[in-house]
């Protein structure tokens, strides 16, 4: 039997360059290996958490939506859904909820940090946290577990979320018998980090991303902006400390990159680095971005595909809970 593999993405911006190498690539390389099948799935409900305008929510779904078909997910092979229309998801959070002790959650990290931020400010504890945020890694788990996922590739900052669903797993097990199996993360070591305009780690949190499908006069614009230093257009650099090589390597062929290697040996002035950075993205980035602009203006297409890939996860989610709620005494 293949090994199931399941990720969900958070509708909370717009995929950018580091989305796009560190999660989108892999997953779809993935989910193309005869070993696996693959449940990708929008985590809007875990969006909420953070996004709180229905317009902006709709909006950012379906941009994420978008951006996986765009870029060669196939719904043939892939059972790809949006959360929000797996109504088992949800039951099954509130029974799990009950065997997940409290004390699980109040050590889980994106909780533990605000409430140790409010008692650094003097504020109280609690202070802007939502149940939602409380409680995400009991939906996170919900939607591992329903699944009887095997793997779940993720970034390092998930870790945690992955074993406390393996924790809950264990108290459900333990009290109702071998129901879940244990999933295990799938984190991708060798995948780079993809650095930003200011050389951080680019990130929706420190706005310095570059957009994947940005237009050609505005990709040109921000690539243009990328911090570099101050030596002068004829002096050798360091590809391995420049943030224009880094991500020149995750969009161009080995060939092309050997030889942008020797230029910045011989000395390439960054204008013309950047020129070069800018043609292999947008040469990559073209023909995802035409359909992706095509998907956008077309809703309904994807809510489609959408709607048969939540059909298609309810024909083992649905029968699984019922045996569920058999365990536990509601059926
Ligand atoms: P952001 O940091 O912009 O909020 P998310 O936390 O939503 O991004 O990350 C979604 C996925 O993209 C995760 O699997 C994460 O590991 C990956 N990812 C995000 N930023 C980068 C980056 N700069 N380089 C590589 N992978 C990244
Ligand atoms: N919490 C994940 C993130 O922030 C998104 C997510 C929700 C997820 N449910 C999941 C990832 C289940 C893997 C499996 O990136």
């Amino acid at each position: 039997m293949k090994h199931r593999v399941l990720t969900g993405i958070k509708p909370t911006g717009k995929i950018h360059l580091g989305n796009y190498v560190g999660a989108v690539k892999p997953a779809l390389k993935l989910a193309e290996s005869e070993e696996y099948q693959a449940s990708y799935f929008i985590a809007d409900y875990h969006g909420m958490t953070k996004v709180q305008d229905a317009e902006e929510m709709r909006n950012l779904s379906r941009g994420i939506a978008a951006a996986w078909l765009a870029l060669g997910l196939d719904p043939e092979k892939v059972t790809f859904y949006r959360q929000s229309d797996v109504p088992e998801i949800f039951e099954l959070t509130w029974i799990l909820s009950c065997v997940t002790p409290k004390g699980l959650l109040n050590r889980a990290h994106a909780y533990k940090a605000m409430t140790d931020g409010n008692q650094q400010a003097g504020q109280d504890i609690d202070h802007g946290v939502n149940m939602g945020i409380y409680t995400y890694p009991v939906l996170m788990a919900s939607d591992i577990l329903l699944f009887q996922a095997d793997k779940v590739p993720v970034g390092k900052d998930q870790l945690q979320h992955i074993e406390i669903a393996r924790d809950i797993a264990g108290y459900f097990n333990k009290q109702y018998g071998e129901t879940f199996k244990l999933p295990e993360h799938f984190i991708q070591e060798q995948s780079a980090i993809v650095p930003g305009l200011d050389g951080r780690k680019m990130s929706k949190s420190y706005n310095n991303t570059i957009p994947l499908f940005e237009e050609p006069a505005k990709l040109k614009k921000l690539i243009n902006r990328i911090k570099t230093d101050s030596s002068l257009p004829t002096e050798p650099k360091d590809p391995d400390q420049s943030v224009i090589f880094a991500l020149y390597r995750e969009f161009a062929s080995p060939e092309e990159v050997n030889m942008m290697k020797e230029r910045f040996m011989e000395g390439i002035s960054w204008g013309e680095a950047k020129a070069e950075l800018f043609q292999a993205i947008n040469g990559t980035m073209a023909g995802p971005r035409e359909k992706y602009l095509e998907l956008i203006e077309s809703p309904e297409k994807m809510d489609a595909i959408l709607a048969r890939g939540a059909r298609k996860a309810r024909e083992t989610t649905s029968p699984f809970l019922a045996e569920i709620k058999k365990k536990v005494g509601i059926l």
